[in-house]
């Protein structure tokens, strides 16, 4: 199966994502390397050279193809599912989860590599930044039903809840197929 994870910068996509797909044997697809694999480029230099509307245009592009692959834990960018396109495709390819985390919590994660992040960086006020975004995209990552707050929370940890929600998932859907065939 493909397991999607979406979620704010800095809630744990990656690290997460890795883990469980050494733990399942499947392959960890990070969005944003892909992306970045076939323009030759960084994220931040994708931004810098052709701005975000760029970016969008090729992360779309990544996400029809990842949907169109095989089994494997994808982890999506930031915003890939600000996108309902996106988000749609997702749901239809596989298992969506959305990671979610308090504004603190991603603001000492995120740290180290605020650089690399260009929808953060050259904010004097990292967390009131993170916060204006997350009430921006709220609604977005609203309409996905599963989610899961890392913030206190080990990687391990959350691949142990993401496990119960694949679990959850399976037996609504066994519900579902013995409901239509009843
Ligand atoms: C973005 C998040 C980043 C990357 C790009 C835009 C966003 O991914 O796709 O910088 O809009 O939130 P991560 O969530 O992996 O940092």
């Amino acid at each position: 199966m493909r397991i999607v994870l979406a979620g704010f910068m800095g809630t744990g996509k990656s690290a997460v994502g890795r883990r469980l797909a050494a733990r399942r044997g499947l392959p960890f697809i990070d969005l944003d390397a892909w992306i970045e694999e076939r323009a030759g480029m960084s994220v931040a230099e994708i931004f810098a050279r052709d701005g975000e509307v760029r970016f969008r245009a090729l992360e779309k592009e990544a996400v029809r193809e990842v949907c169109r692959g095989s089994d494997a834990v994808i982890a999506a960018g930031g915003g890939t599912v600000l996108d309902d396109d996106n988000r749609v495709a997702f749901e239809k390819a596989g298992l969506l989860l959305c990671l979610v985390a308090r504004p603190d919590a991603i603001a000492k994660r995120v740290g180290d590599s605020v650089e690399t992040r260009p929808l953060l960086r050259g904010h004097p006020d990292l967390i009131a930044r993170i916060r204006d975004l997350l009430a921006q995209r709220a609604p977005a990552y609203q309409r996905i039903a599963r989610k899961i707050d890392t913030s206190d929370l080990s990687p391990d940890q959350v691949v142990e809840r993401i496990e119960i929600e694949i679990e959850s998932a399976r037996t609504a859907a066994g519900r579902g197929a013995g409901g239509a065939s009843a």
